[in-house]
């Protein structure tokens, strides 16, 4: 487990699409085991910054960074740092489920298959690793008669929760989410809310969400963001409640955005 209390470490992070500056110098501390989310009007960078915690951003062109990251204490972009190892640690579920087009067993296997020599994958961890996952999020008692079924055709909730167990086997510590209800209705929403509470502490959790409701529901802390800047970062009762800068309380206010 790791020592430090903090899992995500930004120091003067900006971060350029080509001529067009998307991050001013972010500076942040992300708590370890928490549940953090990312709020601000659309465009303000949210997106963004999650993507700068597994580097996903240098897949998308002519993307440069300056600043550092430090996750679990290691700046990311150290030369012996492995993009591979990176995202086992750092996972990521989206907007919209995106299950591979096999079957739940295969799905949830699929991270530990590509990064364990397959001589050390008996049937029994891999059984194993699927029964844990599963369990985790909530999806084992429905799904262990049905494991060959295809992932594709569950219900919208079940697939979300799968992309979250997929994570699992490779032991993430951290587990961005990008507005990961949006594609949903209100009980599917409430049941991946649920299990976002569930899985705080042993993970530490980021999600970019424009539901200001959600936001306050389910996080620990708030960042608050507006064009590329950081404007806040406070405990969310504070935020919502007291927030330190006006342009929070314009915005949780409704005043823009
Ligand atoms: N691949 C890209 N190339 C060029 N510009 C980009 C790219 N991705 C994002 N941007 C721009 O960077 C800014 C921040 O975008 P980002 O997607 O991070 O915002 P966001 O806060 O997630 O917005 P939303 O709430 O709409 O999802 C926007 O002005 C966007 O147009
Ligand atoms: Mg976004």
């Amino acid at each position: 487990m790791n020592e430090n209390k903090h899992s995500i470490e930004t120091r003067a992070l900006s971060l350029w699409y080509g001529e067009f500056q998307a991050l001013y110098n972010v500076s942040v501390d992300i708590g370890h085991g928490l549940i953090t989310s990312l709020i601000g009007p659309s465009g303000c960078g949210k997106t963004t910054l999650l993507r700068c915690f597994n580097r996903v951003n240098e897949r998308y062109g002519n993307v440069k960074t300056s600043g550092e990251i430090r996750i679990l204490g290691k700046n990311i972009y150290d030369p012996d740092v492995e993009l591979i190892e990176l995202r086992k640690s750092v996972g990521m579920v989206f907007q919209r489920p995106n299950p591979l087009p096999i079957s739940v067993y295969e799905n949830v296997v699929f991270g530990l298959r590509l990064h364990t020599p397959a001589k050390e994958l008996t049937r029994a961890r891999l059984d194993e690793a699927v029964e844990e996952a599963l369990t985790d999020v909530g999806l084992w008692d429905d799904l262990k008669d049905r494991l060959k079924r295809k992932a594709t055709d569950l219900q919208l909730e079940q697939q979300q929760k799968l992309c979250i167990a997929r994570l699992l086997p490779l032991k993430p510590e951290i587990i961005l989410m990008d507005e990961p209800c949006s594609a949903l209705d209100v009980e599917a929403t409430r049941q991946i809310e649920e299990l976002m509470l569930e899985l705080a502490g042993r993970y530490t959790i980021v999600i970019v969400t424009h539901n200001m409701a959600q936001a306050r529901r389910v996080s620990h802390e708030c960042l608050f963001m507006l064009m590329g800047e950081l404007v806040e970062h406070s405990r969310t009762e504070d935020l919502f409640i007291n927030p330190a800068d006006s342009r929070t309380a314009d915005y949780i206010e409704g005043r823009f955005g």
